[in-house]
């Protein structure tokens, strides 16, 4: 199984959402593939905010491993399930999708853990929130490893 986890600077919410998942795939011994991407691509190369880095250390994870980049046209092919983090990026990420294929792969990450409600992961840059978005995360990841683990 191969995942792409996406939200806008791929700073705060997806690389918490990578490192989430990467730490419980590695934990139950998964062969997945888990990577994180930004819509945008102000980030380029940067670490994880040093926000959601404190917040995935209180919790024993390092996501200081990452850097952010831009979502690419080759990733739509390759990776199984892409998850977005809110309704901006989903439109975002459907608007670079050229295949069906593609299509069924878009989903937004909270509907696994709470399906068909389009909840969204509320983006933490300006207002925070990062435990609580910690926690929302680490429930759909939960729910992805029960689906397809
Ligand atoms: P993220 O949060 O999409 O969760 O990484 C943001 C990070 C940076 C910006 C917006 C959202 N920004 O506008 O720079």
């Amino acid at each position: 199984m191969k995942i792409l986890m996406v939200c806008l600077g791929n700073i705060c919410r997806s690389p918490l959402a990578h490192g989430i998942l990467q730490d419980m795939v590695t934990k139950r011994g998964l062969d997945w593939e888990i990577d994180s991407a930004g819509t945008n691509g102000f980030h380029d190369g940067e670490l994880p905010d040093s926000r959601s880095v404190a917040v995935a250390r209180d919790h024993g994870i390092d996501i200081t491993y990452q850097r952010s980049r831009q979502i690419t046209s080759a990733d739509l092919d390759y990776y199984d399930r892409i998850y977005v983090m809110d309704a901006s990026n989903y439109q975002n990420v459907l608007r670079l999708m050229t295949t069906d294929e593609q299509r069924t792969k878009l989903e937004m990450l909270l509907n696994m853990s709470h399906p068909n409600e389009n909840r969204v992961v509320p983006d933490p840059y300006y207002h925070g929130g990062f435990e609580s978005v910690y926690q929302m995360i680490t429930e759909a990841c939960e729910a992805i490893v029960e689906r397809y683990g």
